[in-house]
């Protein structure tokens, strides 16, 4: 695993409904179609992961980095080839900004409304984190 590009987890558990059709579940479908993709290989690390705790929204993905924001999405139809599509768009933007912040406006319309969740890094630059170990800094 490289540790200078953004590391993409796919939940391989997850399930969209559609298993006893293409005897697969959702989240393993997604992430062979991901696979299938050689281009994407070199814009992120790929793992799987066997439930991330967001079963209702499946089906679920994370991206992070080193040094940067991870984001949590669910809601992923791995049967709907323009979630793998934005994907690239998605990591793309992530990687060129700072700390991998992304305001809603700024990702791929597929992933601004399925956004479960976005956590800052331990070591973090940005003004929407306020360090409160001393208090409120105005207080
Ligand atoms: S099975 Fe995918 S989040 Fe639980």
């Amino acid at each position: 695993m490289k540790l200078d590009i953004p590391t993409l987890s796919i939940c391989l558990s997850c399930r969209d409904g559609r298993e006893e059709f293409y005897m697969s579940r959702g989240g393993r479908r997604f992430a062979k179609k991901l696979l299938n993709k050689i281009s994407l290989k070199k814009h992120f690390n790929l793992r799987g992961v066997n439930c991330m705790s967001n079963c209702k929204r499946a089906c679920t993905i994370s991206l992070t980095a080193k040094k940067s924001f991870t984001y949590v999405f669910g809601d992923i139809d791995p049967e709907n080839s323009e979630y793998s599509e934005s994907l690239i768009e998605l990591v793309s933007r992530y990687s060129s900004s700072s700390e991998g912040f992304l305001r809603r406006r700024d990702r791929p319309l597929l992933f601004q409304s399925s956004i479960l969740g976005r956590l800052p890094p331990i070591q973090c630059n940005s003004e929407i984190v306020t360090n409160l170990n001393n208090g409120f800094p105005d207080d």
